[in-house]
Formats: C-alpha cells, sequence, structure tokens
C-alpha cells in the first residue's frame, strides 16, 4: 500500500456546490494569485447536488415595496420555530441582496419583471415576495454563473472524483484533509493553511428523497469522527411535494405561482382553521408535510399501487399552459418524464419527501468551525448545507438554503483568505496519523467475505424512513436506533467491499459513503429520541407541543468512543424577537 503522498495549497475546499464554489470565487476575487486554493469533489465538480435546486433563493430586493431585512429576519426565525440563532439570521438576510446583484452581474439570467427588472415569487412563510428566481432551474444558473467566473482567475485546481475521507484536527488545529483519488485508487493528504467543508446534507439517508444519490452525509462523518460536534442533527425537513413514485422535487415554486394542494374529496386542506387558513399552502414546509401526512392517516389520501405509497395531488391546472411553460417547465418536464402526468391537464401526485438537514457541523454565526468548548478549530470553516450557524433552526424557510449557500461561501471566502494569508505555513500530522487513515481506508476492502454495504445501507433507509419520517414517536424512535446500532455492528464487524482493484473502486466508495450514512444517523437519532418536545421539523405524537420551557435550546451531538454519542446542549441565541406561537 502506497504512502499517502501530500498535495499542498493555501486553502482547500472540500465540496464543489454553490456554497464551495462561491467560496472559491470570494477567495480568487480578494487574493488572486496570492492564494492558491485546490476544490475537492466526490464527482465532477457541477455534478453537485446544488445544481439541481430548483424554485429559488430569498433576498430583500424591493425595500420601497413593503420588504425590510426585519421581515425577512422575522420570517425566517418565526419559520425556524425559534431555534435559529438570531445574530446569523440577521448577518445571513443583510448580505443576501449584495449576492443576488453579484450575480446578476457575472451573468446570471435572473427572470424578470415585464419592466425588465428581477422578478420575485412567493415562498412558503415568507410575508413578502423576495425568492428571486430564473424559471425554476435556479441552481443549474447559480452552479454555471459561479463557475463560469472562476475560469476567470488562475491559481486553483480542481480534483474532480476524489473521495474524501476524514479531516485531521490536532491541537485545536486544523491539520490536513485525507482523499483517495478514485483514478489511481491512492490515498493523498492535502495539507493547507486553511480548509473549507462545503460537503451538503444528508438527505440520502432517507430512499424517498429529493437529493442526489451523491448525498451521504459525508460531513457529518468526519465531522463525528474528528469529535466536531453536530448542532441540531435531529432536524429534517420534509418538502412536502416529492413526485410519486420517484421523489424528485416538484419546487415550492409551483405553489408559489398559485398551485393548490387537494385530498381525495377535492378539498383543498391547508385552509383548513388546524393547517394554515391564512398562508393555506405557503405555509412553512413542517406545517404542510404535516397536514398532507394526516390527510393520508386519516383516509383522505391516493394509493399508488404500484410503489405502495400514498399520496395527495398538487393541482396546476388553473394557472394554465402560458405561465407553467414559462415558470414551471422543470415541472412540466419531470412530471411528465417520471409519472407521465402533464401537470397542464391532469394534477401532480406529491408527497413529504426527505429534502433538507437544518443540523450540521456546529460553526459560530461567521462559520468558523467550534469544538465541543465552543473554540474555534483554527483554519477550519464549514459553509453551506453541512454547516448549523444556525440560521434555519428547526424549521428551513424555502429558498434560504441557496441563499444561505450564497452567504456562507462568501463569508468564509473572506475569513479562510484572511486567516491563510497570516499563517505562516500549514501543518500536517504526523506520519503515524496517515498509516491509521490507510489502514482504515483499505480494512474493508481487506476483508475476504462478510455482507455487501448495499444491503445494510438500504436497510437504514428504511429505518429512517419508517421511524423518523414527519411524525414520530419514542417506540418507534427507540426501535429506530436499536436497529441503527445494529446496523453498525454488522457494519464494522463484517461489511466488506467486493471489488479488489484500486482503480476507480466504486463499491469502496460506496462502503465509505456507509459509514458516514450510519454516522450521520446515529447522531439524528439519538438527538431525536432525546428531544422530548415537537418543534419545527421534529414533530412527536407522545409530546405534540413545543417546550420553550426545557427545550429552547441546541443540541450538540458529538463522538463518544468509537459507536456512541454524547448530548450536550446550548442556549438559543436571542437578540431580537422572543418566541411565540407559530400561526400561518
Ligand atoms: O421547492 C423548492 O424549489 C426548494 C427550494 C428550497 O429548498 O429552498
Amino acid at each position: 500500500m502506497p504512502f499517502a503522498e501530500v498535495i499542498e495549497h493555501d486553502i482547500v475546499i472540500a465540496g464543489s456546490g454553490i456554497a464551495g464554489l462561491r467560496a472559491a470565487v470570494e477567495i480568487k476575487r480578494r487574493y488572486g494569485d496570492k492564494l492558491d486554493v485546490g476544490i475537492v469533489s466526490k464527482i465532477h465538480i457541477m455534478r453537485s447536488h446544488s445544481i439541481s435546486a430548483e424554485g429559488g433563493t430569498a433576498a430583500v430586493l424591493y425595500p420601497e415595496e413593503g420588504d425590510s431585512y426585519a421581515l425577512h429576519a422575522w420570517d425566517t426565525i418565526k419559520g425556524s420555530d425559534f431555534l435559529a440563532d438570531q445574530d446569523a439570521v440577521w448577518i445571513f438576510v443583510k448580505l443576501m441582496p449584495e449576492e443576488i446583484r453579484l450575480l446578476e452581474h457575472w451573468g446570471l439570467p435572473w427572470s424578470r419583471r415585464p419592466d425588465g427588472r428581477i422578478a420575485t415569487r412567493a415562498f412558503g412563510g415568507h410575508s413578502f415576495k423576495r425568492t428571486v428566481f430564473a424559471a425554476d432551474k435556479t441552481g443549474f444558473y447559480e452552479m454555471h454563473t459561479l463557475y463560469n467566473k472562476l475560469l476567470q482567475y488562475d491559481g486553483w485546481e480542481r480534483y474532480d472524483e476524489w473521495y474524501i475521507t476524514n479531516v485531521v484536527v490536532e491541537d485545536g488545529e486544523f491539520r490536513g484533509l485525507y482523499a483517495v483519488n478514485l483514478r489511481d485508487g491512492n490515498l493523498y493528504l492535502f495539507k493547507a493553511k486553511a480548509a473549507i467543508l462545503a460537503l451538503g446534507g444528508a438527505g440520502r439517508l432517507y430512499n424517498f428523497a429529493t437529493y442526489a444519490h451523491t448525498v451521504t452525509g459525508d460531513g457529518w462523518g468526519i465531522a463525528y469522527r474528528a469529535g466536531i460536534p453536530l448542532k441540531d442533527p435531529e432536524f429534517f425537513q420534509f418538502h412536502p411535494t416529492g413526485i410519486i413514485p420517484s421523489g424528485i422535487l416538484i419546487t415550492e415554486g409551483a405553489r408559489g405561482e398559485g398551485g393548490y394542494l387537494i385530498n381525495n374529496k377535492g378539498e383543498r386542506f391547508m385552509l383548513r382553521s388546524d393547517c394554515a387558513p391564512t398562508k393555506a399552502e405557503l405555509a412553512p414546509r413542517d406545517i404542510v408535510s404535516r397536514c398532507i401526512i394526516r390527510e393520508i392517516l386519516e383516509g383522505r389520501g391516493f394509493k399508488d399501487e404500484a410503489s405502495g405509497l400514498e399520496y395527495v395531488l398538487l393541482d396546476l391546472r388553473h394557472l394554465g399552459e402560458e405561465k407553467i411553460n414559462d415558470r414551471l417547465p422543470a415541472v412540466r418536464e419531470i412530471a411528465i418524464r417520471y409519472a407521465g402526468i402533464d401537470p397542464v391537464e391532469e394534477p401532480i401526485p406529491v408527497r413529504p419527501v426527505a429534502h433538507y438537514t437544518m443540523g450540521g457541523i456546529r460553526t459560530d454565526s461567521y462559520y468558523r468551525v467550534l469544538d465541543r468548548e465552543g473554540k474555534w478549530i483554527k483554519g477550519l470553516f464549514a459553509a453551506g448545507e453541512v454547516a448549523a450557524a444556525s440560521i434555519h433552526g428547526a424549521n428551513r424557510l424555502g429558498s434560504n438554503s441557496t441563499a444561505e449557500c450564497l452567504t456562507s461561501g462568501r463569508i468564509v471566502g473572506i475569513l479562510a483568505g484572511e486567516y491563510a494569508s497570516k499563517v505562516p505555513e500549514a501543518r500536517a500530522p504526523e506520519r503515524e496519523r496517515s498509516i491509521r487513515e490507510e489502514e482504515w481506508v483499505w480494512s474493508l476492502v481487506k476483508r475476504e467475505t462478510g455482507e455487501p454495504t448495499y444491503t445494510i445501507r438500504s436497510e437504514l433507509r428504511n429505518t429512517m424512513g419508517t421511524y423518523f419520517y414527519v411524525i414520530r414517536d419514542g417506540a418507534g424512535m427507540e426501535a429506530g436506533l436499536a436497529k441503527i446500532v445494529e446496523l453498525r455492528k454488522r457494519f464494522w464487524s463484517n461489511a466488506y467491499v467486493e471489488d479488489k482493484s484500486s482503480i476507480y473502486n466504486t463499491d469502496l466508495v460506496m462502503a465509505l459513503e456507509t459509514a458516514n450514512m450510519l454516522d450521520a444517523a446515529l447522531l439524528s437519532a439519538k438527538a431525536a429520541l432525546d428531544r422530548k418536545e415537537s418543534r419545527g421539523s421534529h414533530y412527536r405524537i407522545d409530546y405534540p407541543k413545543r417546550d420553550d420551557g426545557q427545550w429552547l435550546k441546541h443540541t450538540l451531538a458529538l463522538r463518544y468512543g468509537d459507536n456512541d454519542v454524547n448530548l450536550l446542549y446550548e442556549p438559543v441565541r436571542i437578540t431580537t424577537w422572543k418566541p411565540v406561537e407559530r400561526k400561518y
């Protein structure tokens, strides 16, 4: 086995989605050739899951029409069920408008109002039409614009199809990232003065998910193994409208443009007094998803016999063909291709689908990664979905995600650049650490027989979908956690990689991803079971009320031994608004 070779950059960025690319652009804009950057991605740089973001990006563009930073901040905090850190939210809303204009200057073809100004649409939980969009392919255009901008600069290198295995933290400092180059099968150490983790969420812990199959909680796994706390990992977002049977996203933009949800009696159930009589389909996602599931549980849904999935309908017919083609072309294409339904003629079958992880790597409001004592791990930053700053708290509002990828990317670009400019040289771990990493990575390949990792992965997804979906309860989560523990035992004692080759070993990648998924599931399940209240996306029928007295606090979940999790708690930073009852 070759010993890990060293690749050195001033700054290494793990992940090439909107947050990673935005960070790279910011470093280059500010520091030009003074700092060189490596971007490491397990897939092709432009295949990041950010590319599939659809409905838009929230920003206060039109204060003269009644919007304001305070309104955006308030909507975000109320939407979060008051678990957001309010100082971080303020930073976010104030940075956003400039991000939209920068992208405009860099060539992004935003959809337009008739007078030529940038168009905005309604989105759930926002009390103003502030979601900026490019039809329903916003992520695609944002990625391409950022990538094109980055191409203007020298002094950066991409490492496509390199799989990051672990981050090294020693003496409170970042000391390197290990990655396997899939082309030659060798392990490398990325040595850098600073690193930005922009590795996305963990949504493929679920079968029915809007996520690309690549979103396997890699950032969560490497943080867990390095002893870095994950903040609020119990809060998974279920987007109300995943198409049946695949789960591909039908954007909230469809409801923003006027689409309705209807049950098998033809009723717009969201208007009922126990759902959201004022906001209806444009209530926040946690509320809409719960109302859909209740319709289904009370027998007012439909059933797809082939998949066994139950659903309600999203009706866009009244919007008309012209509007659907102009504003929602991808929705039409997805519905025709993947459900055989033309939304101009027929409603679309949908149900809540895993879409976003509100929790993630613990950071401060400027996305510096914090250790268990709350101290910055020098040189280490996190951005985008993998980071929990935390502006989304217990429930994210739609269109605040691509927005946070942009603002957090920008912030960490500035701060990592500043830090790397001051630090005289990067430090690497001891040789023994690299030897241990080699052993860890190749241990599964060395095993001659055992269980293939895909059966473990598949059982894990069924477990998460059964016990940690929209509606939860203690007994179910206990059963789910026991299964996760069993799967972890099976994985580490018996899983093996059938492909023994070193070149492009996707079987090994699947195994390493499964290890990360098992870590992420353990963190999420433990935290969910411990939180004995309902807040945002975490709804328990055995504790159906929010309990601010006991639970207005963040969970910090971190590694305890090799197979367990320690749960600590920290206060929410409430700077402006005290919690009130959420009504929509
Ligand atoms: O529905 C959507 O287009 C999703 C947007 C988001 O999650 O922010």
